[in-house]
Order: structure tokens, then sequence, then C-alpha cells
């Protein structure tokens, strides 16, 4: 008898956790470093303050954090984990990778895991290796994290950055769902003709450390603002579309999209491309600034901890970054609405998120 494959397995989100640290650098204490006000930055970028880790805290301890919450959330143990994604520009160190650490700290004996280098579009690439993982049925569970300490790669003599960036952790807990539901389209791209409008000059193999270059600050995050602004709308626009066009929907179908939190004139800008109404596309830039890969999936949990999604909405996202990198999702959503955190058991949430491949 011949053996048919396997048929590719749908994907979905059945856990979300985040994480931010207790530090809060406000506008007014910017004011106090740079020469910038408060005005100018909520005006340009929409910011009011963003969350700084503290000095004993590295990425992989604020990526525990928020795995926990997702495992939690997923009604799930560390050692049930298969792999283990970080989406992350500030790993702990580059040897060993920030996910091994994690994996470690996090007791996920069983996982494989390894760290995802795509800059503020992480979270989205690791979505789509972990839809793949699963769809091929190389895994049953893989927990994608976007984490960042950028706190440790802004310049905060740079104006034109530091007002920009803060630190976070997202987590999500991806399983098999039915086709049709859970990961409905993923669109990621790269062109690294762009590498230089978003970079850190030294460090590794092209300029390693030295003292000339930590003198020369080369070891500090160097951007190209303007050049990254008009980048950014087109591609997330764009890619949000052909999303959809996967998805067979429409912009009318989508219940929330939400943005990487990068810039509140960017996501306005594409918002208003889109033709989506103010309350579908959600913002949280002023009160975390650009977290990077860890923008997205924070967002995700604050959305499901507030009740804002139910089974069978259309949740979109989108992000663009370094690289250059961009990239959008659709998920049809399948998670019960989650407690608070620290509240109602996990196990209690799992309704509709029962594994049905
Ligand atoms: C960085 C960004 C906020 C700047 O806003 P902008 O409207 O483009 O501002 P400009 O670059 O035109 O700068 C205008 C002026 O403000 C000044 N400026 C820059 N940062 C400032 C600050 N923090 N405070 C006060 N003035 C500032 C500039 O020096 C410039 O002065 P000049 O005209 O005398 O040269 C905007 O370009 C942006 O968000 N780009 C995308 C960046 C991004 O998202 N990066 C992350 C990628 S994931």
């Amino acid at each position: 008898m011949t053996r048919r494959p396997d048929p590719v397995r749908g994907a979905t989100i059945t856990g979300t956790g985040m994480y931010v640290p207790e530090r809060v650098l406000t506008n007014a204490d910017l004011e106090r470093m740079v020469d910038t006000t408060d005005e100018w930055i909520r005006d340009r970028t929409g910011i009011r303050e963003r969350r700084i880790a503290a000095p004993e805290q590295a990425s992989s301890d604020l990526a525990l954090i928020a795995s926990q919450r997702a495992l939690e959330s997923a009604g799930l143990c560390p050692d049930e984990v298969d792999y283990i994604v970080v989406a992350t520009t500030t790993p702990d160190r580059i040897l060993p990778s920030c996910a091994c650490t994690l994996q470690h700290k996090l007791g996920a004996t069983r996982a494989a895991a390894f760290d995802m280098f795509a800059a503020c579009t992480g979270f989205v690439f690791g979505v789509a290796m972990a839809r793949s993982l699963i769809g091929s049925r190389a895994a049953d569970t893989v927990l994608v994290v976007g984490v960042e300490t950028l706190s440790r790669i802004v310049d905060y003599t740079d104006r034109n950055t530091c007002v920009l960036f803060g630190d976070g952790a997202g987590a999500v807990v991806m399983r098999p769902c039915a086709q049709g539901e859970g990961v409905l389209a993923i669109d990621i791209h790269s062109d690294g003709e762009l590498g230089g409008v978003l970079e850190i000059p030294a460090g590794i193999s092209a300029n390693p450390a030295s003292a000339a270059t930590v003198a020369a600050r080369e070891h500090y995050l160097r951007m190209q603002g303007k050049k990254l602004f008009p980048f950014a709308v087109r591609t997330m626009e764009e890619s949000t579309r052909r999303c959809m066009e996967q998805a067979g929907i429409g912009p009318e179908d989508m219940d929330v999209v939400i943005p990487h939190q990068a810039n509140l004139r960017i996501i306005d800008a594409v918002r208003e491309r889109l033709g989506l109404p103010p309350e579908k596309m959600p913002i949280n830039i002023d009160r975390y600034g650009n977290t990077s890969s860890a923008s997205i999936p924070i967002t995700l949990d604050e959305l499901t901890r507030e009740g804002r999604l139910k089974p069978g909405d259309h949740v979109g996202f989108c992000a663009f970054g370094g690289g250059a990198t961009w990239g959008a999702g659709v998920v049809r959503w399948t998670m019960a609405r989650q407690g608070p955190i620290d509240g109602v058991p996990a196990a209690a949430r799992l309704a509709a998120t029962e594994v049905r491949a």
C-alpha cells in the first residue's frame, strides 16, 4: 500500500506572556540627558516613557518571566516544549545563545533552542519558523520569544536614537490545530542592500571590538531614521495586504492588526493606507517605546488579557526592521479569554485551544 504523505497541520497560538522591567525612563528624564524635549518626542514618535532593565537583568531574565507566563497560560510545563526560538538583537552574549540560556533557566530540558536575528521583524520570522516546524510534524510545541534589552546597545548621548528604544519581552506558545484555524498566512522578506540604515558598526567579525571601536562608540546602534520611515510604511502595508490576500479576507474582516511599535506616525500612516479605524490598530508605544522583536508579542499578551481577542477573530501583525527585514501574519484566533497574570489556573482557559489535528 502506498502511504500518502501526512497533510500539513495547522499551527496556532495557545498561550501568551509578557514582561517589562520596573524602571521607567520618561521623556523628562531624557531631557536631562540629551538636547531634546518631551514635546518633540511625543509629537514625532508618540512615546512618553519606556522601560529599562535593571543592571543585573539580561535578556534571558526578561524572556524567562514572559515564557513562564506564556506556558502557564497554555497550561503546559517547560519539559513539554520541543523548540525554543528566541528573536532578539540583544542576546545575553553571542555565545552561548540567549535561547540556550533561557532553556536552562526555564528547565525546558527537552527543547532544542536557538536565536533568530531578524531585528524588529524577529517575532514574525519566529512565528513563520514555528508554523513550519509544527506543520511538518517536526515539533508539537514551540515557544517563540521576542526579547530585547536595547538599553544596552543604545547610545545615550545620541538624541536621534536614545529617545526611541526600550526593554521588554513577549512570548507565545504555538501548538498544532485544524487547518483553516490558527496561522492562516505569513509573509516575510529581507533586503541586505539596506543593511546600513540600522546597524551596530563594530563588535563581531567584520570589525572586532577594540579600544578604538569603543572610543568611536561603534558598539552602539546607529540609524538613518528618515530613510527608514517611508520604507516602514510601504513594507508593512504591502506585507499585511499580501497576508490578507493569502487568507482570502479583506481589511474589513480584520478584528485587529498589531503593528510593530516603532513610531506612532508610522503606525497611523499604515493604518490609514489599510483603511482601518484606530481601535483596530492597538498602541502601547506611549508606555514602552520601541522594544523591537518584543513589541508584537507584548501587545498580543496585553490584548488577550484585556479580553480583546476571542476565538474566530482575525488577528494580524506586521513589522519592519534592520537587515532590512519586514513581514506580516494573519491568524484566526483560537484562544479563550486569558485570566490576569497569576490569576485563574491556566487549565480553565484551554477549552477553545484543544488540539484537533
Ligand atoms: C527618527 C524619527 C523619529 C525622526 O523624526 P523625523 O520627523 O524624521 O525628524 P528628522 O529626522 O527630520 O529630524 C528633524 C530634526 O529634529 C532633530 N532631532 C532628532 N532627534 C531629536 C530629538 N530627540 N529631540 C529633538 N530634536 C531631534 C534632528 O536633528 C533634525 O534637526 P535638523 O533639522 O536641525 O537637522 C523618524 O524619522 C522615525 O521614526 N524613523 C523611523 C525610525 C525607526 O522606526 N527605527 C527603528 C526601526 S525598527
